[in-house]
């Protein structure tokens, strides 16, 4: 497993995270009902092969990805492992709550401390409400009475927000996400760089785009990808992209499989920095100008938005829509929508326009206008 050093913090760490959001699940495909003896086992196997930094966060999983993090951290995985979790911040109040949620956290993660403690999700108008409830001061007392040792934020917004963000503090970290196809969105590359000149470390998120990058592309994708003399799949590519950069320090992969979590791995041996050349950067780009071309509706399947009270299956219905334009075949996804979705009242029809999604969307995608435009387009 490889390596690499936070210089700031003195600490290493591998440069595989495993991200715990999109464990695997039972039959029900119900986020919160996580397969628990499989993801344990999973985990348990990342840290078994050097993999000694992991991150979860409260709302994953309808709250459960914590607990079952904390059952796999137990019989000595815990002391392997620095652990990251996120303050749900939008559940915030007032001061006292921060702290109540981090209890709750270290509960369900059964330890004393975490490792890494981040601000969810931050944007500008979460920022200012962190700045009125006084988050810095409350990440520093947390850091005295010993229940964190390092504090970031995790980020969704423009680079001009990050910037800002960056600059207001000292901070320990902080986590971006990035990929080759969002190379100049959020933060994106510059927010890397940005960071880095600061000292200040970088995790990536949603390395694979939530799966979009490592689906079987279509043909012409295929073919640019295959037009390389070092051949790779589609997800060794994009890792590479990213484990290219010596600034970044760690990349979260989300897994649902072991043989997904295997794979991963193994292409992380090969984590090394400054391994692409001009040649094969270039043909990243060209793959990436294809996919901006197919990929409709930025929708990276986090699910954050899964609280429609009307049951609307969002990130389902872009995905379909994106997958109908990635491969050309509008009938076959539209089935899909029709004798699915409609059939079991998760369609946009069922949308009552609450804009509740729309406020929970770290892609600050307009939900609601383009489930239309997606309901117009299947059902036409
Ligand atoms: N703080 C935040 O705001 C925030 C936001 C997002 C993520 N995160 C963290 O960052 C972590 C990583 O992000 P992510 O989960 O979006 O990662 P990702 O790597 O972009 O996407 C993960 C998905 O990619 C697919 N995949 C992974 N390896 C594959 C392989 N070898 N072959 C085929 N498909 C593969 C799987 O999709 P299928 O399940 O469809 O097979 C998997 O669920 C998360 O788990 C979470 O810990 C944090
Ligand atoms: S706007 Fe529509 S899709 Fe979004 S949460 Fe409300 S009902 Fe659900
Ligand atoms: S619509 Fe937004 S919140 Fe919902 S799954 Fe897609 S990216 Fe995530």
């Amino acid at each position: 497993m490889k390596n690499r050093t936070f210089k700031k913090l003195g600490i290493e760490t591998s440069v595989f995270g495993m991200g715990c959001m999109r464990l695997p699940l039972k039959e029900s495909g119900k986020p919160e009902d996580i397969d628990e003896p499989e993801a344990i086992k999973m985990i348990r196997y990342a840290i078994d092969k050097g993999v000694t930094y992991i991150d979860t966060a409260y709302p994953y999983h309808g709250g459960k990805s914590e607990s079952v993090v904390g059952k796999a951290l137990k019989d000595g995985y815990r002391e392997k492992v620095k652990l990251a979790t996120k303050s749900p911040v939008w559940l915030v109040k007032e001061y006292d709550d921060f702290e109540k949620y981090l209890d709750e956290q270290l509960e369900r993660l059964q330890t004393d401390y975490v490792d890494f403690y981040l601000l969810h999700a931050m944007s500008q108008e979460r920022w200012e409400k962190m700045k009125e409830l006084n988050a810095i001061g409350f990440l520093k007392e947390m850091k005295e009475k010993g229940k964190i040792k390092y504090c970031g934020f995790s980020f969704h917004d423009n680079y001009d927000t990050f910037k800002t963000i960056l600059d207001y503090h000292d901070w320990d970290m902080c986590q971006i996400q990035l990929n080759f196809y969002d190379q100049e969105y959020q933060a994106g590359v510059k927010g890397l760089k940005y960071a880095a000149s600061k000292d200040i470390p970088v995790i990536i998120m949603e390395p694979l785009r939530g799966g979009s990058l490592a689906d079987v592309p279509s043909q012409d994708i295929i073919d640019l990808w295959n037009s390389a003399k070092t051949k790779r799949n589609p997800v060794e590519w994009a890792f590479s992209w990213l484990y290219n950069f010596e600034e970044v320090n760690v990349i979260l992969s989300g897994v649902s499989t072991m043989d997904q979590l295997k794979e991963n791995i193994e292409i992380f041996e090969k984590a090394e920095p400054n391994i692409l050349d001009e040649f094969q950067l270039d043909l990243v780009n060209q793959v990436r100008d294809l996919y901006m071309e197919k990929i409709k509706v930025k929708c990276t399947g986090c699910d954050y938005c899964n609280d429609c009270t009307q049951k609307v299956a969002i990130s389902m219905i872009f995905d379909l829509y994106n997958k109908a334009h990635m491969y050309g075949d509008k009938e076959k996804y539209a089935k899909q929508y029709n004798n699915s979705l409609v059939k079991n009242q998760q369609d946009v029809s069922q949308c009552i326009e609450c804009g509740i999604c729309e406020s929970l969307c770290p892609q600050n995608i307009p939900i609601i206008q383009e489930l239309k435009k997606v309901h117009a387009y299947f059902t036409e």
